[in-house]
């Protein structure tokens, strides 16, 4: 098969799991005869040094005519203080709106082999397997109007929380289809004791579930749902939500499988999927090779099964991922207190373990 790729490595740790990302990419591509054509282009604040703005035209069209996009993480604390409208994360959002991509699967799956590095406690975590589905480009990110006014003498902020029904049928459909193929339970979260927003949702969700019998479909609000996450995640399979609920509920999630340098995420909807890590730019560890490569190397995983259909070799880099690690190697963010027999390696080390393991599947 042959493949164009836009490669995005973005900022901070973004650019040293790229490296391995794309490592692990061009290694799959040789052990099964398949074809990589990437182009790297600049996103987030290495655009803006670059051109003023997050999102260049050329990397946005770039990404357009690609049939995939791998993203690294954007932001940091160069950037902070910049008008929001051209802030590094507003190239997420472009990227994500331009694009179309509406579902967003981020999984939540704890290795057996790093059970302890959960802060909690192992009869808790063990087993979890969530895929959190968050909708990603309506909701309060997207909704009109917003910005900050003048206002009796000082100012007003205002953001604005809409769905639509077609926008909650689509997501809503996509969560049951993903659970039609995983435990056949659905759990949709929303404020529908308060929100208006959330009323329709749940109603348009209880539609859609007509169309799927099979699938057990439960509400939660999402406070309780940040709760239940943690005291009893394993009653989770698929939890579906909308944009801002599941940006704090893929951050919980994410804990619990040990780190959130673990975890990668498929956006999906429009022609060109995009795959990026759940972890951001991670500034404090940047350039020191302390970055967990795994959330980046999965997030290409999930790209050649989502994007072009390669199961068996998305499976071979996930079990690579799983063999390294049961051997002992850990990068700091997933090293335990005491090391047993575990062995602490870097970025570059990591990445170039779990290439060795893909190779091996070859
Ligand atoms: C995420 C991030 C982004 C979001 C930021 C960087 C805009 O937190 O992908 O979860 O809020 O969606
Ligand atoms: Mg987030």
């Amino acid at each position: 098969m042959k493949m164009n790729i836009a490669v995005l490595p973005g900022d901070g740790i973004g650019v040293e799991v790229m490296e391995e990302g794309g490592k692990t990419l061009e290694t799959v591509c040789n052990v099964f005869g398949h074809h990589a054509e990437t182009e790297t282009a600049l996103v987030g604040g290495a655009a803006i040094d670059a051109s003023g703005e997050p999102l260049p035209p050329e990397t946005l069209d770039l990404c357009k005519k690609s049939d995939a996009v791998l993203l690294g993480a954007v932001g940091g604390p160069k950037w902070d203080e910049m008008d929001y409208s051209v802030r590094p994360e507003r190239a997420i959002i472009g990227l994500r709106g331009e694009l179309g991509l509406y579902a967003n699967l981020r999984p939540a799956h704890l290795y057996p082999s790093l059970i302890d590095a959960s802060t909690l406690k192992r009869e808790v975590v063990e087993g979890v397997d969530i895929m959190v589905l968050r909708e990603l480009t309506g909701g309060i990110y997207f909704g009109e109007p917003k910005g900050i006014e003048e206002y009796q003498g000082g100012q007003r902020g205002v953001n604005t929380l809409v769905y639509t029904t077609p926008e909650i049928e689509r997501i809503a459909r996509t969560g049951f289809e993903i659970a039609m193929k995983r435990r056949k339970k659905l759990t949709s979260v929303d404020k529908a004791n308060i929100l208006e927003s959330s009323e329709l949702w749940r109603k348009v969700v209880n539609g859609v579930s007509a169309e799927f019998p099979e699938v057990e479909v439960n509400h939660l609000y999402v406070d309780n749902c940040a709760m239940q996450l943690i005291r009893d995640p394993r009653q989770f399979d698929v939890i579906v939500t909308g944009n801002m609920f599941g940006d704090i509920l893929s951050d919980e999630a994410a804990m619990l499988t040990g780190s959130i340098g673990m975890l990668p995420s498929a956006s999906l909807g429009g022609d060109v999927g995009l795959y990026e890590p759940v972890h951001g730019t991670a500034p404090d560890i940047a350039g020191q090779g302390k970055a967990n490569p795994i959330a980046m190397i999965n997030s290409v995983a999930m790209m050649l099964r989502y994007s072009f259909n390669l199961s068996n070799e998305a499976e071979v880099i996930e079990n690579a991922v799983s063999s390294v690690l049961d051997k002992g190697y850990r990068t700091p963010d997933i090293m335990p207190r005491e090391a047993g027999g575990c062995k602490q390696v870097s970025t570059s080390e990591m990445g170039r373990l779990i290439i060795a393991e893909v190779e091996k599947a070859g």
